[in-house]
Formats: structure tokens, sequence, C-alpha cells
């Protein structure tokens, strides 16, 4: 199987959540939980690329290893802070106990990005807050007005996800703040890898949930969703709307955000826990989604849209029409980017490869259904459509990976898809569309 070139994948062995996203002195650095000597999560660590062009990234030594006592089975999730231009992770040690297990949030801190040295002090926050169950981990840290503040995913007695949140005025000595958001436990037991982020005026935070329940109306026991809202640092409360979901393809999880200033720039593990992975028998598993921006919709909804430097890896015009009311071509596997542009009430787009059919995603008057054959047959997920035409639909490709975005990152859809062969691409929309266009680019870095 060819590797996808584009995105973050290990050299080798498992990985899963993306950590520590961080932009330092200019570098971008992506962490990941990685473990090279294993297909499995079984001796995780921290895996660590830099790029100075969120494009081409630079394979690091590893950035933690499970070695101490309070870490020794697991560096799991956690974030990146610059603080008097050192960096630092602060970062969850799991420790098996015969029956369950410990979680502690750990210090680990560089002066140059890619020697880091863990903190003689660990665990800078040693036991869960009253009400949380062992189950307390992936910390999120962020600086404001000179204080640190960290969220971090949990899940009550009663098994119901939760965040609570904690203030440090040096990274080291940490205060209990509260609960920052929680739930009635119709949205998953456990809520993984919180993220909170500014975007413009608007508060965003993210979460993981597991332990979903189809009766509840979700797809799967995992997915990421978010609230929007406002966060008041004086009062300790964070107002928001109700939990909304980020993507809507089969593998997407634990995504986390990189702060670049204005720009706030999201990567997801590729991948549920569920996901199968067949690149395993090449030596590797699981990957990271292309980076996106995230933007705040003027109904408050999020936007994550790939992010312009993609363009850059534009190489050659595959195709080039006006698709009319149905269209078809068959283009080779490789890593591309199709545009469709125009208006368009109601459209199938279909992939298949030289066996049988793969993908089908239909836009109908009020619902996007995206149906795939997966390991265990063909499978759907849906969302809700609130727009009246679709203007535009961008689709990534990377040898087996599936990218949907649209209406500039209005409802998107990442899956894994594993073509044998060429691929053949079709479109039924409605009626003709003399302003519709359709590009298919290949890529390369
Ligand atoms: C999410 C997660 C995190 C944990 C990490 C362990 O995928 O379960 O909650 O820190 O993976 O690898």
């Amino acid at each position: 199987m060819n590797k996808p070139i584009y995105h973050i994948t290990p050299e080798k062995g498992w990985m899963n959540d993306p950590n520590g996203l961080v932009e330092y002195n200019g570098v971008y650095h992506v962490f990941y939980q990685a473990d090279p000597e294993h297909l499995i999560n079984e001796n995780i660590g921290w895996g660590h690329k830099i790029s100075s062009d969120l494009l081409h990234w630079e394979e690091c030594q590893p950035a933690l290893l499970p070695d101490q006592s309070y870490d020794r089975d697991g560096c799991f999730t956690g974030s990146a802070v610059i603080k008097d231009d050192k960096m630092y992770l602060l970062y969850t040690g799991h420790v098996n106990q015969e029956s369950g297990y410990i979680e502690t949030q750990n210090l680990a801190v560089s002066k140059d990005g890619i020697h880091f040295e863990k903190y003689d002090g660990n665990p800078v926050i040693k036991n869960p807050p009253a009400d949380t169950t062992m189950r307390f981990r992936d910390p999120k840290i962020w600086e404001k007005n000179g204080n640190y503040y960290a969220v971090i995913g949990g899940e009550t007695e009663d098994k119901c996800g939760k965040v609570v949140y904690y203030r440090s005025r040096d990274l080291q000595e940490y205060t209990y703040c509260g609960v920052f958001a929680d739930s009635d436990g119709s949205i998953g037991n456990m809520w993984e890898c919180p993220n909170f982020v500014q975007i413009g005026n608007t508060d965003v935070l993210i979460i993981s949930p597991k332990g979903l329940e189809k009766e509840n109306g979700f797809s799967a026991s995992f997915e990421s969703g978010y609230m929007t809202g406002k966060m008041n640092y004086e009062e300790g409360m964070f107002s928001h709307a109700s939990y909304k979901k980020l993507d809507h393809g089969f593998d997407f999880y634990a995504p986390q955000v990189m702060e670049c200033g204005d720009r706030k720039i999201l990567f997801a593990w590729f991948a549920i826990p569920d996901s199968p992975g067949k690149e395993m028998e090449d030596g590797w598993r699981h990957l990271l989604t292309i980076p996106r921006e995230l933007k705040v919709a003027s109904d408050n909804s999020l936007l994550m849209t790939p992010i312009e430097e993609l363009k850059k890896l534009r190489t050659k015009v595959l195709e080039k029409t006006v698709p009319g009311a149905s269209w078809n071509c068959n283009i080779e596997n490789q890593p591309l980017e199709l545009l469709l542009t125009g208006r368009y009430e109601e459209l199938c787009f279909e992939i298949a490869d030289k066996n049988e059919s793969l993908l089908e995603l239909t836009l109908k008057k009020d619902n996007i259904v995206l149906k795939q054959k997966r390991e265990d047959g063909w499978q759907i997920r849906t969302c809700s459509y609130y727009d009246d035409i679709m203007r535009k639909l961008q689709i990534y490709m990377d040898y087996s990976t599936i990218e949907v975005f649209i209406n500039d990152g209005r409802y998107v859809f990442s899956s894994r898809i594993y073509p044998v062969g060429s691929l053949d691409f079709r479109i039924n929309a409605a009626a003709d569309n003399e302003d519709g266009s359709l590009k298919i680019y290949s890529l390369s870095l």
C-alpha cells in the first residue's frame, strides 16, 4: 500500500492523538501519542515532528518516554505552552494497578524544543478532584492575563462525561477551580482530550466523548464535538451553547488546536479507537488529519477549512470541466484534491475502485449522507443540512484517506478508504449547472 505523503504518519508502529501542538520560535511542533515498537498502544510515549511550513515534517527524537514511576504505563495526551522562552509540556502519567489505574498530571520542560526534562516535583496534579473517577487525563493548558489554566477530561462517579479545570501562576503549583463543563450522561461517560481556544470573541471547548450510546442518537461510541460560549475568568464560569459534532466521517477523534496568533489550526487523530488501519500490514498504523483552520460562523458553528498552505501542493490539473448533470472520470489513485464549485441543490458524488463502489456522498434538501463500504459492510453517517445550496465541495485524498469539506468547512467528513487500482469518480446532480466548475489536481510535496 502507498503511504500517504502530505499527512503526518508514524515512520513505524502505532500513532494516536496529536499532542502539544505549538508554534515555538517560528517552528511548528506536532507531538503525538506513539508506540514505534508495536502496532497497538502498548508502551505509549510522545513522538515529535517539526515543520516550518505545515507541509514538510521532520522527525525528531521521541520527546517523552514512559520511564518514571508516575508514567511507567504511558505518557498520555497533553499540551504545550511557552513561558520565558522555554517550552513546557503538561501531560498525563498513566500507571496500571491490579484493578484500574492511576492518572496524574506531569510537567516536562525544554530550552530548545527538542530535548525534554521531566520536572523533579512531578506529579504536579496528584489526584483527581472529588466526584471524579480515576479517568482523569489529557490536560490542555493556556495562558490568560498572567495565569495558566488547564482543562482536564474526566468522568463523574455517576459515569457522566465532564471537564474540570485548574489555575497556576508558575506551571508547578495548581489550584483546583471546579467543573468547567459537564453533562447529564447523555453525551458519553468520559470526555477525553478537552481543548479550549478563543477564536475572535468566541470561546470554544472541544471534547472527545467516549461511551456514546446509539439510543441517544450517536452513530458510534466515540466522536468529537464542541461547545461555543464565553469564559468569564473573574467568576470562573464558562457559559456555552449545546454540544455539536465536529466532523461527520468515520475516522476522526481527539483533535487538538495549535494557536498561531489569530490563526487556530486543528489536527485530529485520523481514526477512532475502533478503526482498523489496513496499513498494519506495512508496519505502521494510523495518522493525523490534514491541518484545518478554525473559524466561527455567524450562527456560532465552528468551520474547519483546509489550511491555505495546502494549495502549494497542487502540481498538475488532471481534469477541468463543467460537470453538467452527470459526469464521471477515471484517475489513478494518487494524492489529489478535487474542487467542485457552483450551485447545487442536490448532488450525489460517488467513488468506485476497479472492483466495486466504495463511497457515496448524497446531499439532499435537509441532510447529507455519507455511505461507505467498511470492513463490516456498508455503513452510513448522516448530518443535518441547513444551507440551501451547495457552493463548494472540496475533497482531499492521499492514497488511503478522504477528507470532504462542504461549503468552506461547514460540513466535514473524514474517513479512511482503501481503493484497489484506479479511482472512478461520478457526480449526479439534480440539474445541469452551467456555472459549475470541477477541477482535480494531483498533489505532491
Ligand atoms: C484518546 C486517549 C486519551 C489518552 C490517550 C492514550 O484517544 O484515550 O484519553 O490520553 O488516548 O493514548
